[in-house]
């Protein structure tokens, strides 16, 4: 949640910046194209997405654009034949693209590789076939527990085009929540690395990857597929565990991409949500491919000469859209760096930027912030000058941000793309063109397609300047097909792997997010629109907080608390971070032989890192011998929250309704 200070400032904010002319007549989407494509959409919304469909190669076209007949289970082309992959790689290969750079890779010690379409897809085509090998097929789950290496690219893509699911575990989540994962989606097999860099030390990961194969989890997948990028001693089980490079080296670089039903899953994506634990995102080949490749195409206005960076991990859904599928959808050249952005010291991204020619350059609130702190020394000494477009995405920028960035590393002139998104919306769904009128920390209007409100807790439209929670009211083809395994009711402690909770009802847990204004998805922030009609985004609205552009559940980090032997009980709450945007902090009852120390606090940060991983950043602790509740027993947060902030509770109340 946005701290009250910001709220104020984006209150307050009236400027306007305008594209420089050359930009508006060089765009892809010119105003009144952009007119053109909002009306069409507003008429003829199926008719809108189906020529956006008509841009990409189909095995066999739908029999319909959409079924709404099991409302909220929207099912896009329905009757539809495709593979992601064939869009996003093999149709290059018969045209100019087949030699251009599809990948380029910077390690952080200063190693580089690169790709061309041919390379990347003969490359994805053996490690397809070893997969078959291993006896991976169509609908089997694999995890991919990687740091951003090329492998990690092509392990998705020949996934994908064999037919399989991928479900991407950010390399930041310890053992125990790998576990979790891969017995949520109950994996056949595992892809990771021996290690990687970082700051400029190796992070050994094969070995958490063994610490999370223990006990009743031993025998979870049939076998790992390890990548030897950091070359440490590695522990190999014989029999279960693979070199990368000894599976592709026997297979040949042809391989049959698999004929897609458009609703068959693409991949799986753990995200938080509002109790519980976390709820597991599906995604299709088709409806997310149409999505993704028309929105990135408009947003980012894609030139036959860009260079792609999107700064975020694969492990995230905007690794997946704007690191991999997106830009390889349309034929561009993503860049993809393995390492910490301050390493060796503050200019690395705008030495890399610099260093390749990036033209776009896609990145999160807080990566900006960190870098603000050095001054703009760093990004002066570089030449930034091939820079055309800036994007955000993650949380809120706010304007002091925003004109950092546009300024500092924008040269006042490249536009800066404020996309809102989520895992769930597969695709960016409010956001400007570069051809729009900007306004620092706003995300301006919903693109083409996408129809958005604001409503009170009632489901009433509200007027300009008020806050209310953000739904989407119409379909959108990326949007989630669902979540795996949803059977609704409370799934008990995911990161203990316990499944023991009660039962729901298939596809409750999905419904639900249409249930609340039914017919309209709830998307859990707080917004709000301005007499433009721009859209202020200021915040989750409900128990999930975003550290670093991450989204965490409260209950996932207070159960990891509850697991230490000290804890009786816990509660979570966001608090400002001038880096972070928002971080941790645990209000902690302790046992009665326990007493609070220095060394507990330690300990107890210590442990949230292990049981959830260096992803979870708890930046205070405070123990209480009681906590806010209501009747019916539940930590009332909000209450924390207010005294934290030294706010009124019932400020608070629109912004919690949980309890
Ligand atoms: O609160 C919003 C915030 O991130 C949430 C979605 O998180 P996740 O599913 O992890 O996906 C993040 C990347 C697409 C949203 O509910 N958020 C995302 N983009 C923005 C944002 N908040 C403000 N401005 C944005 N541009």
């Amino acid at each position: 949640m946005e701290h009250s200070g910001t709220l104020e400032s984006l209150a307050q904010e009236l400027r306007v910046f305008r594209p420089l002319p050359q930009l508006v007549i060089e765009a892809n989407v010119n105003p009144q194209e952009l007119e053109s494509f909002r009306r069409q959409a507003a008429n003829d919304p199926q008719g809108y997405w189906e020529e956006a469909a008509d841009e990409l190669d189909w095995y066999k076209k739908w029999d319909q654009v959409l079924d709404e007949s099991n409302a909220p289970f929207y099912r896009w082309f329905p009757g539809a034949r495709c593979n992601i992959v064939y869009n996003a790689l093999d149709r290059h290969i018969e045209t100019a693209n087949k030699n251009k750079l599809a990948l380029i890779w910077e390690g952080e010690p200063g190693d580089s590789r690169k790709y061309t379409y041919y390379e990347l897809y003969r490359e994805v085509n053996r490690f397809a076939n070893a997969l078959r090998t291993l006896g991976v097929g169509k609908g089997d789950r694999v995890i991919i527990y990687m740091p951003p290496l090329p492998e990690a690219v092509i392990a998705m893509l020949a996934t994908a085009k064999i037919g399989a699911i991928h479900s991407l575990v950010f390399a930041g989540f310890s053992a125990k929540a790998l576990r979790g994962r891969i017995r949520d989606v109950k994996a056949k097999l595992v892809i990771t690395a021996d290690g990687f860099y970082r700051n400029g030390q190796i992070i050994r990961l094969k070995q958490t990857v063994d610490e999370a194969l223990v006990g009743a989890c031993a025998d979870c997948v049939d076998s790992m597929v390890v990548v030897h990028r950091a070359k440490v001693d590695t522990d190999m089980l014989d029999g279960r565990d693979f070199w990368y490079d000894d599976l592709v080296r026997r297979e040949r670089p042809e391989s049959p991409t698999e004929v897609m039903d458009a609703n068959d899953t693409l991949f799986l994506l753990h995200t938080s949500g509002t109790t519980g634990a976390p709820k597991i995102v599906s995604h299709c080949h088709g409806g997310y491919m149409v999505g993704v490749h028309r929105t990135l195409n408009h947003v980012f206005d894609i030139k036959p000469t860009d260079i792609f960076w999107c700064t975020a991990d694969l492990g995230w859904v905007t690794g997946h859209s704007a690191v991999l599928y997106g830009p390889l959808l349309a034929g561009t050249t993503t860049l993809l760096y393995e390492g910490h952005p301050n390493y060796p010291q503050a200019d690395r991204m705008w030495h890399i930027v610099s260093k390749y020619g990036v033209t776009i350059f896609y990145t999160a609130p807080t990566l900006i912030r960190m870098l603000m702190r050095f001054g703009p020394q760093y990004p002066r000494q570089h030449d930034l000058s091939t820079l055309r477009l800036l994007g955000s995405v993650g949380e809120p920028i706010g304007p002091e941000t925003w004109l950092w960035f546009y300024r500092h590393i924008g040269r006042g002139e490249c536009p800066l793309l404020d996309t809102w998104w989520q895992t769930e919306t597969g695709m960016f769904m409010i956001s400007p063109l570069p051809i729009s009128l900007l306004k620092p920390g706003s995300v301006t209007k919903p693109l083409p397609g996408v129809e958005v409100d604001i409503v009170d807790r009632e489901g009433n439209s509200v007027p300009p300047g008020v806050g209310g929670l953000l739904v989407i009211t119409k379909p959108w083809p990326a949007m989630m097909t669902g979540y795996f395994n949803d059977t609704g009711g409370d799934k008990g402690d995911e990161t203990s792997g316990d499944k023991s909770g009660e039962k729901g009802v298939e596809g409750e847990r999905f419904r639900e997010a249409f249930s609340r204004f039914p017919g309209k998805y709830l998307a859990g922030d707080v917004a709000k629109r301005d007499e433009d009609g721009y859209l202020w985004i200021q915040g989750r609205a409900d128990d999930v907080l975003n550290i670093a552009g991450h989204r965490l559940g409260t209950a996932e980090m207070e159960n990891a608390f509850r697991s230490h032997p000290a804890v009786a009980e816990a509660a979570i709450i966001g608090v400002p971070d001038k880096i972070k945007g928002e971080a941790a902090k645990a209000f902690i009852i302790l046992i009665q032989d326990a007493q609070p120390s220095d060394d507990l606090i330690l300990d107890l940060k210590h442990h949230m890192r292990k049981e959830l991983g260096p992803v979870a950043v708890i930046k205070s602790i405070e123990f209480r011998t009681t906590l806010p509740r209501t009747r019916s027993g539940k930590i009332l947060r909000r209450v924390l929250k207010a005294e934290e902030l030294g706010e009124a509770p019932g400020d608070l109340s629109m912004l919690d309704d949980t309890e």
